[in-house]
């Protein structure tokens, strides 16, 4: 399926230096009507969901290590930026989302008609 089909975009913001990242590269930014967590690692962005799968530790108040891995605050699970993949081994999956950075701004693509969309 074609990417720009299956994703409804958001603007979250017109430029990097707008979004308010903390000392270690993470932010909670509003996409739609969800809240997500914003990653800045090497220059590039990453987007995944403001809470951890395992117990609901807000991504954001985390880090990131050295080979780009958004480590929970919580417990210290490790998930890749790229893709979610639970790096430590615990067996979890952390939902990431597609980041575009364009003209107009900055945007985050949210899928479309999933479960996931509806929920909070
Ligand atoms: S809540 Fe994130 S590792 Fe436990």
């Amino acid at each position: 399926m074609d990417a720009n089909k299956k994703y409804t975009w958001h603007k979250i913001a017109a430029s990097i230096e707008e979004i308010n990242f903390s000392a270690n590269g993470l932010a909670e930014i509003a996409a739609g009507n969800k809240t997500i967590c914003i990653a800045l690692h090497q220059n590039e962005l990453f987007a995944c969901t403001q809470k951890c799968p395992h117990a609901g530790g807000i991504m954001a108040g985390g880090h990131i290590d050295a080979t780009g891995n958004i480590v929970c605050p919580l417990h210290r699970y490790k998930y890749s930026l790229s893709n979610g993949r639970n790096t430590s081994g615990e067996g979890y999956f952390l939902k990431t989302f597609p980041v575009e950075m364009r003209q107009e701004g900055i945007f985050v693509g949210l899928e479309k008609n999933n479960l996931f969309g509806l929920l909070k």
